[in-house]
Parts: structure tokens; C-alpha cells; sequence
């Protein structure tokens, strides 16, 4: 998060307060006061050239202005005819295309901002109580800590994230049983990908009172799942303390023995196990901020990283368990051929796959502009051994 102040000119004075801002956006440079009388074309105009809008109004107009910024900036351009000699974009250049167009477009909605006290109040006409939302995030408030001033953009992340965490995702491969994602946190509203991981054969080797590892265990739902498949114990690690946090709350209400232990890790704990699991992000690009590190992640490390790892965690007849979509692939971002190539260099033979279709909310949108490559996406469940020589 970010730690800095801004600074804004009211009623004759410069008034400051903290920046708050988890995406990592830096506080702008400049900032005007706005109520109801701003229109959302000269707002449009100020956010766009990244001048920020501290709101003075009512906030439910606040709300109606960033949807008006947004119809703003989803408007479809008239796009100028290509000359005939022009290459035709490859699908790397349409993904950049559209990464550069959703940062831009994050970065002119987070213009319109909201101050807040300490205590997490905002002090506007029509403001929503936002003090639970608030906390969870930026943890417990304290009006002697000074006001601070967020993004709206965010703080609607922030109210939208606090009621998934109460209402919870139901799991069909928990028999419906529900995990509480935290803001920040991988939430499992896939649930293609648990149905393979409820499918596929366990290995022999993970014998009654065996353990097995989950790498990267996020709200904790695939070790929750090993456990009721029968696995007597696992290991389930995670970097992310919101991630522990929240496989820790979940884990004490869908596995109230207590079968699961969480350890903050760089990938492996110690030791080895006969089956060790791994569902990692799956897009090779640069995360736009830090809640996207469970889907992008640079130059594919965790998967890397986890296979190059793999062989020397797993017990005698292991199997190491990776779940990985081919989205990468129909991008262009990341070939079969290197996968199957790390694969080999890790010391590791594929045994088995079983593939799903993914069921993907946007893979209908044909105004999408990665439909084609959505809508080829395959995820699939690697078994994988430790290669024999021949
Ligand atoms: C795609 S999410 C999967 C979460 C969960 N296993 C699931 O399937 O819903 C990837 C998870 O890996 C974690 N992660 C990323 N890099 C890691 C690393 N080097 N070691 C351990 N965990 C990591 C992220 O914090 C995130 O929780």
C-alpha cells in the first residue's frame, strides 16, 4: 500500500491527509474539490489529463458519476481503417493492447476520491457505513490516526469484497459447503478445476496417514478438498499473510480436525509427500497490482519454480498435481512446447492429464477482446512423475 499524503486547496487553506491506495496507485499530483454541480463531461475531462476529484457532494452522486466516467471510457472509438500493408496484430499485441487499455482505464476511475476520518467514516450526505468493510482491509481504524483519503473506485472493491466474505462461495466439490474469500485472496468461483482435483485417482503411495502438500493454498480450499477425499493430513503453504489469514478461518470451519497445517513458504514446506498439488497463476504478465498476483505472474515463476522444485519433494511413487490453464497458450504468451520442455528439464514425466472447459462468465462476450482466446481455454490436471531412465 501506498504511504504517502496528499494535499488539496479548501477555503483558504492546504489541507492534507494520508493516501491510501491498495493497488499500489500513487496519490495524483493534483487534486480539485467536486460535488453535485460537476458534470460527468468535465469530470471525464479532469480524470482523464489525472487530476483527482475529492468529493464534497452527496455520495450516492459520487457513485452515479464514476458509473458515467466509466460509460465514458467503455464507449466504442471509431477505430481510423487499417492500410492494407498494415501486420495484422498477433494475439501478444491484443493482449498488450488490452492490459494498457484496463490500467488506463483503472487509473482515470481512481480519480474521483473519498476522504475518510481515522475511524473509517466518511462524512458525506447519503455515505454508507463502511467501518467493517474498511477494517478488514486496512485493518481496526483509530481517529487519532488522521483522516485518509482512498479512491471510490477502491473502496466499492473493498464493499464488494466484504460481502463476498460474508455471504461465501458455495463449493459443489465441498458438497456445497461455502469458503469466505478475504479481499485479495484467489476466490474459487471457478469450480471447474475442483472437479478435477475431486476426480483424479490418488496415488498409491499416499498410503492411510500419508501427508500431502498444497502449494499456494489461497482461501484453502484444495487442502480442504484433500481432506475429505480421505488425505490424513496436509501441508498447505502460501507467501501472502491475507491468504493464510483466510485458509486459516476457512480451514477451522471445513476441517475442524484440524488435519491441515498452514505454513508461510516460498513454494515447499520441508520434506517430501507422495502428492504434492499446485493450482499457480496462469497468465505470464506483469501484475497491474498486488490482488493480481494470483492470476499474472511474470515469466510463469511460481509454475517454474514448482516444477523445478517438484522431484526433490516428492516421496518414492509420488505424484505432483498441477493445475494450469492453457489461457497462456491461445495468448501466445506461453507455448505447449515450453511447458512440456520445463517438464522434462525438472526431471518430470506428465503420467496422466485430465482437461475441463472452463465456464468462464465473459466467455459468451464477443465484445471481449480476448473472447477467441477465452473461449478456447482449456484447464487441465497434470500428473506428474519423477521421469525413469530408460
Ligand atoms: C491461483 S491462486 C490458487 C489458490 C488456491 N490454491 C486455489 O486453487 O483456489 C495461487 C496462490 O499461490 C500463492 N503464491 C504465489 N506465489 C507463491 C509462492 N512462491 N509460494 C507459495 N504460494 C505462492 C498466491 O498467493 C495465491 O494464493
Amino acid at each position: 500500500m501506498s504511504a504517502s499524503h496528499l494535499n488539496w486547496p479548501e477555503a483558504g487553506e492546504t489541507r492534507s491527509a494520508r493516501w491510501r491506495s491498495e493497488s499500489g496507485a500513487p496519490p495524483p499530483k493534483r487534486v480539485v474539490l467536486a460535488d453535485d454541480s460537476l458534470t460527468a463531461d468535465a469530470a471525464f475531462r479532469l480524470a482523464s489529463e489525472g487530476t483527482g476529484m475529492l468529493w464534497r457532494g452527496d455520495f450516492q452522486n459520487a457513485r452515479l458519476l464514476l458509473q458515467a466516467l466509466a460509460r465514458r471510457i467503455d464507449k466504442p472509438r471509431k477505430t481510423k481503417r487499417a492500410k492494407a500493408d498494415t501486420p495484422t496484430p498477433s494475439s501478444v499485441d491484443n493482449f498488450n493492447l488490452y492490459r494498457q487499455a484496463q490500467s488506463q482505464r483503472a487509473r482515470t476511475l481512481a480519480m474521483l476520491l473519498i476522504e475518510f476520518d481515522g475511524a473509517h467514516h466518511i462524512t458525506l450526505r447519503r455515505a454508507p457505513d463502511v467501518v467493517q468493510a474498511c477494517s478488514e482491509v486496512y485493518g481496526a481504524g483509530d481517529t487519532a490516526q488522521g483522516n485518509y483519503v482512498a479512491p471510490l473506485r477502491e473502496l466499492q472493491g473493498l464493499i464488494g469484497a466484504h460481502e463476498w466474505r460474508k455471504k461465501g462461495v458455495a463449493i459443489a466439490a465441498l458438497g456445497g459447503d461455502r469458503i469466505h474469500p478475504h479481499y485479495g485472496v484467489f476466490a474459487p468461483v471457478r469450480g471447474d478445476y475442483m472437479e478435477l482435483l475431486a476426480q483424479a485417482p490418488l496415488p498409491p503411495a499416499l498410503s492411510a496417514g500419508g501427508v500431502a502438500f498444497d502449494i499456494g493454498t489461497g482461501t484453502g480450499v484444495l487442502a480442504a478438498l484433500l481432506v475429505r477425499r480421505g488425505v490424513a493430513r496436509v501441508v498447505a503453504t502460501d507467501t501472502d499473510p491475507r491468504a493464510l489469514a483466510c485458509a486459516r478461518e476457512n480451514l477451522a470451519r471445513l476441517v475442524p480436525g484440524g488435519q491441515v497445517e498452514l505454513v508461510q513458504a516460498d513454494l515447499f514446506p520441508e520434506g517430501v509427500a507422495p502428492l504434492v498439488i499446485c493450482n499457480p497463476p496462469w497468465v505470464p504478465a506483469r501484475p497491474s497490482s498486488p490482488i493480481e498476483h494470483a492470476v499474472y505472474d511474470p515469466d510463469s515463476r511460481m509454475l517454474r519454480g514448482f516444477l523445478n522444485g517438484l522431484a526433490a519433494h516428492l516421496a518414492p511413487g509420488g505424484e505432483g498435481w498441477l493445475i494450469l490453464s492453457d489461457l497462456a497458450e491461445h495468448l501466445g504468451l506461453r507455448s505447449r512446447a515450453d511447458l512440456l520442455a520445463w517438464m522434462d528439464a525438472a526431471g518430470l514425466q506428465p503420467l496422466h492429464r485430465l482437461d475441463v472447459q472452463p465456464i468462464h462468465p465473459k466467455a459468451d462476450d464477443l465484445t471481449d477482446p480476448l473472447h477467441a482466446a477465452r473461449s478456447a481455454e482449456v484447464t487441465s490436471l497434470w500428473r506428474l512423475v519423477v521421469k525413469t531412465v530408460a
